[in-house]
């Protein structure tokens, strides 16, 4: 039986953390309402006690959304859990999201506290959440670098408080996809909730550039909700990305998991946060880059043109991409130039084809790519030599 993935989507919190990228009131409601469209489990509409603005901005999500459930995030005191709770109570489906740090380096040297008065907090911090709602999420901050056994008490406690998700950070992005499944696995036998009504969560950062294979292997060692975000914008190198993970859910283990991902309105959602954000998607991100689907040299245009899945995993619908395309450089086959000229309305057979293909090559190396209007000009020069 295949199960199910929860996608929780902290583009609006996580990633509007990122130095420049911060958004006003307006573009976070139409970017929520863009993310309820794409099918976000849960989105984390903001840190609410951090701004006046960024209150109102997710008190008036939460009163917009009906489909996902709207999230606020808050450290574990008492003022910030209070803030959090006014700023979705009236949401068709809210959760409070609070936080504390289990590691020793962060207990220690940021925190200043022992472990046993640590503990107390957590239990304090989900029960005070617990009193305004049920859906509370409690997060172990740099969970990959605190003691197991530690982070084991930290959870249970948190669980006994009432905190119904347990979301575990990889705050600094420092594990590795084996480790950090072996933790998950470890932790889901330890806790028998995690086997009944507590849903086990990962937050993984980019760091290391491992953040979707943390992801992964999390999933395939018992987690059952991803934190994530469109492009994998976030904190420094920014978080696991939301359309790496679901695809490759899609791609690679559908016959294990799903997620309730509306997939064709990736790309739409993708372009989106990148202009709202001024964050330019690298032409080679996995997915949403401009290259995602682009072919350009020749064996794989060949190939292309044959059939689809030789050189393609997924079908660029599916993506809500506008389709394969074939970029003509100095790297292109015949096969790729014949192609676009038949696309043209211009058939050429082998013999002909040869002095316009020798034209185009001339071209293409000083050209970097070759475009349509480029051909059109080129066959006229070919015709008016022979
Ligand atoms: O990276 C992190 O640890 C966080 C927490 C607030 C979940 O963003
Ligand atoms: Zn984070």
């Amino acid at each position: 039986m295949k199960e199910r993935v929860y996608i929780f989507d902290t583009t609006l919190r996580d990633g509007e953390q990122v130095p420049g990228a911060k958004l006003v009131t307006e573009e976070k409601i139409e970017l929520a309402k863009q993310l309820e469209l794409l099918g976000v489990d849960i989105m984390e509409a903001g840190f609410p006690i951090s701004s006046p603005e960024d209150f109102n901005a997710v008190k008036k999500i939460a009163n917009t959304i009906e489909k996902s459930t709207v999230c606020a995030l808050a450290r574990g005191l008492d003022e910030d859990i209070e803030v959090a709770a006014r700023s979705v109570e009236n949401a068709a489906s809210p959760r409070i999201h609070t936080f504390i740090s289990v590691s020793d380096i962060h207990i220690e040297n940021q925190m200043r506290k022992t472990r046993d008065e640590v503990l107390t907090m957590v239990d304090h911090a989900v029960s005070k959440a617990k009193s305004y709602m049920d859906n509370v999420e409690f997060s172990p901050m740099d969970a990959s670098r605190a003691d197991f056994e530690y982070l084991v008490k930290f959870t249970q406690v948190a669980i006994d408080a009432g905190a119904t998700t347990i979301n575990l950070p990889d705050t600094v992005g420092y594990a590795l996809p084996e480790e950090w499944g072996l933790m998950i696995k470890n932790l889901v036998e330890r806790i028998p909730a995690f086997k009944s009504d507590v849903v086990l969560s990962m937050h993984t950062h980019n760091d290391l550039g491992l953040a979707t294979a943390n992801a992964l292997a999390g999933v395939i060692n018992g987690a059952r909700q991803i934190e994530c975000t469109l492009n994998g914008v976030g904190e420094r190198a920014g978080n696991c990305s939301l359309e790496e993970v679901v695809m490759t859910i899609q791609t690679r283990y559908k016959d294990r998991f799903y997620t309730q991902i509306n997939t064709p309105e990736i790309c739409k959602t993708s372009e989106m946060v990148s202009d709202v954000m001024g964050l330019p998607v690298q032409p080679n991100k996995a997915v949403v880059g401009a290259n995602a689907f682009a072919h350009s040299s020749g064996i794989h245009q060949d190939g292309i043109i044959k059939h689809r899945d030789n050189f393609e995993i997924m079908d660029p619908k599916d993506v809500g991409a506008s389709g394969s395309s074939i970029v003509l450089t100095a790297r292109s086959g015949r096969a790729a130039l014949k192609h676009r000229l038949e696309n043209l309305g211009y058939a050429f057979d082998k013999n002909d084809l040869e002095p316009i293909y020798l034209k185009f090559l001339e071209w293409a190396d000083e050209k970097k790519q070759i475009n349509d209007e480029d051909l059109l000009s080129l066959l006229q020069t070919v015709e008016a030599v022979s």
